[in-house]
């Protein structure tokens, strides 16, 4: 019963969370460097027309779906299936979304990790040049000693790859998941996400209008406004968008289904939806206005961003070095940047490793008795280890996972939430869904559009980034 299951407590509250979830590294990171080299502003429109013609129905299958069934993505699939075998696949990939899910947070968390990594880092340089300054007025003479054991060594260690480092600041992210996750629907996932969320968007918007007053910073802004057509019918445009479009929504691995599951039936989904799509694609657009320019202002200062081929750098290579590297060009305020930066990134991939625990700890609690608290730990602290398994082999191990989860797994697995959408669910039930205290549903215009929709376009659309990927 959905009563004795969490829930968002307002409409607010749950376009946050699950914009939360959409927003993260995909975002902020991802979707600029690959629009700047994907030329510019012509990945920027079909980003934005892929993200509300597919990522948005897409998105639908899953908040109606999980707000029908009040479940988890598995257990959701089986209520809505005719035969018991059609529920045994149901079944089946629900839980396969549970496993690519838990695979998907245990690589986010190193990156994570990471970006907490340089934010304590910068944090510590802001402290040594107080500490500096301080010592100064004092005339102490073991200052340089002191500053550097205190402060430099420590941030040296934070921002150098090493197994040691990773483990330790993949754990403090984890810790930080399992700790809201802990907490719940209502006084976690929504509490913070509400909290961090518009600090994001301020952060963001903040930093963008600072980097657009440096030199440089209109070159970036021409790329990413200007569309070069000559890079626009490259061939990769449309995959790499689609593929961005897809990862950015967090679709494919029951993530919106459980948070669909949570929604209470007074709300209308098809302009809840439209809302997350319209935050996430707009975050991410934003970010565009901080990162290019940025790149752009790095180049400026002398920072290589394109190899001699004329390639951007890789996007783990562009965002650990050229971003320190423009802010440490910065002086005194880049260090204030650089450590507000960070902190966003942290929060920006919180609240989107959050919705990925939750996937497999609603799984846990929904199909045994344990507790909720115990439970996340339990689950957690698997997906720890995995990342521990991860990080030892990293060179083998990292980028494999992320391909087989990212560029595999998730668009066949929406492939198939769209087909028990679709094909596998009954009309006059999906119907009644969207009918629960809006008894126009059926004259609206998304229900004249959206089931055959889903039913035919997606599949096929998702069907072929799935085939071209191969
Ligand atoms: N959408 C998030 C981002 O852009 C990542 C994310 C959160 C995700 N939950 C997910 C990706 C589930 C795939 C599946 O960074």
């Amino acid at each position: 019963m959905a009563s004795n299951r969490g829930q968002f407590s307002s409409r607010l509250g749950f376009i946050l969370a699950a914009a939360g979830s959409a927003v993260g590294l995909g975002n902020i990171w991802g979707f600029p460097t690959q629009a700047a080299s994907n030329g510019g502003a012509a990945f920027l429109i079909v980003y934005l027309i892929l993200a509300f013609c597919l990522a948005y129905p897409a998105l639908m299958a899953e908040l109606i779906i999980g707000r029908h069934a009040h479940a988890n993505a598995s257990r959701a699939l089986e209520k809505i299936s005719a035969t018991p075998r059609i529920a045994r696949i149901g079944h089946a990939v629900g839980f396969a979304g549970l496993i690519v899910a838990s695979l998907i947070l245990s690589f986010y968390a190193i990156v994570s990790g990471w970006m907490i990594g340089f934010f304590v880092a910068s944090l510590l340089k802001l402290f040594g040049l107080i500490l500096s300054m301080f010592l100064f007025v004092l005339r102490s003479s073991t200052a340089p000693e002191l500053v550097h054991i205190v402060v430099v060594q420590p941030a040296i260690w934070l921002e150098t790859f090493s197994t040691p480092r990773n483990i330790l600041l993949m754990s403090l992210f984890m810790v930080l998941t399992i700790g809201i996750i802990t907490k719940g629907i209502h006084g976690g996932i929504e509490k913070w996400s509400r909290r961090l969320m518009p600090l994001l968007i301020l952060s963001i918007a903040g930093l963008a209008i600072y980097v657009l007053t440096l030199p440089g910073a209109i070159d970036g802004l021409k790329v990413y406004l200007l569309p070069d057509f000559s890079k626009a019918i490259a061939p990769n445009l449309l995959i790499n968008a689609l593929g961005a479009a897809f990862f950015s929504l967090s679709l494919g691995v029951g993530t919106m289904l459980i948070y669909g599951s949570y929604i209470s039936d007074d709300e209308h989904l098809p302009s809840l939806g439209g809302w997350v799509t319209a935050t996430d694609v707009g975050i991410a657009v934003l970010a565009g206005f901080l990162i290019l320019p940025a790149m752009y202002v790095a180049l400026n200062n002398g920072v290589e961003i394109f190899s001699a081929s004329g390639q951007l750098l890789s996007e783990d290579t562009l965002i650990f070095t050229v971003l320190p590297a423009l802010f440490n060009s910065m002086g005194t305020t880049g260090l204030i940047i650089s450590t507000i930066f960070f902190l966003l990134m942290t929060v920006a991939a919180l609240t989107s490793s959050i919705s990925m625990l939750e996937v497999p700890v609603a799984y846990t609690i929904e199909n045994t008795s344990v507790s909720r608290t115990t439970t996340t730990w339990i689950v957690g602290i698997l997906i720890a280890c995995i990342s521990a398994v991860i990080i030892v082999n990293f060179d083998t191990l990292f980028g494999l996972v992320i391909t087989v989860t990212t560029r595999y797994s998730q668009p066949l697995l929406g492939f198939m939430f769209c087909i028990y959408a679709g094909w596998l669910w009954r009309r006059d039930s999906l119907l009644k869904e969207l009918q629960k205290n809006h008894p126009n549903a059926e004259n609206e215009w998304f229900w004249r559009i959206w089931p055959g929709y889903v039913k035919v376009i997606c599949p096929l659309i998702i069907l072929g980034i799935f085939y071209q990927s191969l």
